[in-house]
C-alpha cells in the first residue's frame, strides 16, 4: 500500500510507543515508524509483552503493528526513508557539571539531532515530543542547518501532556494539542504539517498554535502548576493532622470553587513519576540563569514539599510503631508511581522503603504490575526486601501495611482475613486515602492516613 506521509519517532518509550500507536490508529493513511537503540526493548514491542504496561495500549498496538506501525532497531533507514520526524527520547536531569542536580541533560538529544543530520538526504521537519528547556529549538536549528547537503530542517515543538496510566485516553481526547513553531513562512508551513496529523482526530478547536519558545515553555508550566497543587494541598494536610480537620472534605469543599475545580486536590505520600520533579528543576534551573531567583525559589518550594511529605510520610509510621521497626516486617502495597502503570520512576515507594531499610525493616514489595522495576530499584537491599505478586501473602506476619499506590485492587481486599494474619497491634498507613479508614478501625486496625486525625485503639 502506498501512504500518504511516512513519519519516524526516534524514542519507543513511554511516549513514543503509545503516540505513535494512536496515530496510527487513526491514520491509517500513514505509515508510522518507531525506533529505538535499545534493541531489546524494540524487540518487546514487537511481542506479545510489550516493555510497557498502560491500559487499553495492548489493543492499539495489535490493531496496528505490522499494518501501518513498525517498530525497529534500524535508524538510519528509519531517518533516511521519512519526512517528519518526532524525538522522544529521555532527557533527564543533568547528573554532572554545570546544573547539575536541575538543567535538563540535552545528551541524548543532541545526538540524535546528529544522527538525523547524518543519516538524511533530504529535508525534514523535526518535531520536539520530548520535554525541553525553552529555547532548545533554536540550538537544535543550528546543529541540524549548519550543513553542506543543501536540505533545510524546520524544527517543531509539539509536547506531549499525556499522564501514564490514561495515557491512551488522553492521547485519544487530549485537552489540546499544542505545535508550536517559529514564525517564518517555512516555519508556519512545518506547523500546519503537524496540525495536520492531529486534525484527523482532534477538534480543530483543541489544536492550538503558537510560537516555538512558548511551546516549549507551556510543557514544564504546564507540570510545574499540576505539580503546585499536590504541594499546595500535601502542604494543608499536614495543618489537617494537627488540628483535627480532615484533608477530603476540605479538598472537597475547596475544589467546589469553580476558580479552583476538584482535579488533582487529593493528598497523598507525595507525586512521582519521571516528569514533575525533572521538569520543575529545570525550570529552576532556566529561572536561575535569567536572574530570577524569587521565581527560582518559589517553584522549588513545590518539589522540597514533596520531599518533606515523602520523609513525614516515614516518621509518622515510625512515630506510631513505637519509635523502632528495626526486624518489623512491614508491607509496602504498591510500588508504582501511580495506579494504571508499571512505571517507578521517581516514585515515593523509592524513598519509603529506602527509610525503612535504614531503619532496619523487613520490607516485603507487593505491585500488580511494578514488581520487575521494583527490584531493579531496590537491587542493592536484597537480602532485606522481598517481593510478593499476592498481597495477602505479602502482609502475612507483617507488623504494618503502607499503602502507597492507589491501585483499584486494594480497595476490595479481604481486611478481616489479612488482619488474621498479621502481627498484633496491627497497624494500616493509608498513603492515597483509598480504604474505608472507620471500617478498618472497627476490625482492629490501628489506621494512620494523611491528613486525618489518628484512629488508634491505645
Ligand atoms: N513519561 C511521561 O509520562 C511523559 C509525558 C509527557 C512528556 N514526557 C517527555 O517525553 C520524553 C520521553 O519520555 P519517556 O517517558 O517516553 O522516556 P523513556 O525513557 O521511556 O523513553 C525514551 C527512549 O529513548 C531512547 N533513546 C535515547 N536516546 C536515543 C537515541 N539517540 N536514538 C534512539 N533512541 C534513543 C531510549 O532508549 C528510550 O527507550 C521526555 O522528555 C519526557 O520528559 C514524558
Amino acid at each position: 500500500m502506498d501512504f500518504e506521509k511516512t513519519i519516524l519517532c526516534i524514542g519507543a518509550g513511554y511516549v513514543g510507543g503509545p503516540t505513535m500507536a494512536m496515530i496510527a490508529a487513526k491514520c491509517p493513511h500513514y505509515k508510522l515508524v518507531v525506533v529505538d537503540v535499545d534493541k531489546e526493548k524494540i524487540r518487546a514491542w514487537n511481542s506479545d509483552n510489550l516493555p510497557i504496561y498502560e491500559p487499553g495500549l495492548d489493543e492499539l498496538v495489535r490493531e496496528t503493528r505490522n499494518k501501518n506501525l513498525f517498530f525497529s532497531p534500524e535508524i538510519e533507514k528509519g531517518i533516511r526513508e521519512s519526512e517528519i520526524i518526532f524525538v522522544s527520547v529521555n532527557t533527564p536531569t543533568k547528573t554532572f557539571g554545570q546544573g547539575a542536580g536541575k538543567a535538563a541533560d540535552l545528551q541524548y538529544w543532541e545526538k540524535t539531532a546528529r544522527e538525523i543530520l547524518a543519516s538524511s538526504t533530504t529535508s525534514k521537519i523535526v518535531v520536539e515530543k520530548s520535554t525541553l528547556p525553552v529555547r532548545t529549538a533554536s540550538a537544535m536549528e543550528r546543529i541540524l542547518n549548519e550543513n553542506s547537503k543543501n536540505i533545510h530542517f524546520e524544527v517543531v515543538s509539539n509536547p506531549e501532556f499525556l499522564a501514564e496510566g490514561t495515557a491512551i485516553r488522553d492521547l485519544e481526547f487530549p485537552d489540546r494539542v499544542l505545535v508550536g513553531s517559529r514564525e517564518t513562512p517555512e516555519g508556519i508551513k512545518a506547523r500546519k504539517e503537524i496540525v495536520e496529523i492531529y486534525a484527523n482526530w482532534v477538534p480543530r478547536e483543541k489544536i492550538v498554535e503558537s510560537s516555538v519558545w512558548s511551546s516549549e515553555l507551556s510543557k514544564l508550566v504546564a507540570n510545574a502548576f499540576l505539580a503546585q497543587r499536590i504541594s499546595s494541598i500535601n502542604s494543608i494536610s499536614a495543618l489537617c493532622e494537627k488540628t483535627e480537620a480532615d484533608i477530603d472534605e476540605v479538598a472537597y469543599a475547596i475544589g467546589m470553587d469553580s476558580r479552583i475545580g476538584p482535579k488533582f486536590l487529593k493528598a497523598s505520600v507525595g507525586f512521582g513519576g519521571s516528569c514533575f520533579k525533572k521538569d520543575i528543576l529545570n525550570l529552576v534551573y532556566i529561572c536561575e540563569s535569567y536572574g530570577l531567583e524569587k521565581v527560582a525559589r518559589y517553584w522549588e518550594s513545590v518539589v522540597e514539599i514533596n520531599e518533606w511529605q515523602e520523609s513525614r510520610f516515614i516518621q509518622n509510621m515510625l512515630r506510631n510503631m513505637f519509635n523502632t521497626v528495626a526486624g518489623k516486617r512491614i508491607a509496602l502495597f504498591g510500588f508504582a508511581f501511580k495506579a494504571n502503570t508499571g512505571d517507578t520512576r521517581e516514585s515515593p515507594a523509592i524513598y519509603i522503603a529506602h527509610g525503612l531499610l535504614e531503619e532496619h525493616a523487613k520490607v516485603v514489595i507487593t505491585d500488580p504490575k511494578a514488581l520487575e522495576n521494583a527490584k531493579k530499584n531496590l537491587s542493592t537491599f536484597e537480602d532485606r526486601v522481598s517481593f510478593e505478586q499476592d498481597p495477602y501473602r505479602a502482609a502475612e506476619g507483617a507488623h504494618a501495611i503502607a499503602v502507597l499506590t492507589e491501585w483499584d485492587l486494594y480497595k476490595g481486599l479481604d481486611y478481616e482475613r489479612i488482619l488474621k494474619t498479621m502481627v498484633q497491634p496491627a497497624f494500616i498507613f493509608d498513603g492515597r486515602n483509598i480504604l474505608d479508614h472507620q471500617k478498618l478501625f472497627n476490625m482492629g486496625y490501628n489506621v494512620i492516613a494523611i491528613g486525618k486525625a489518628p484512629l488508634k485503639h491505645f
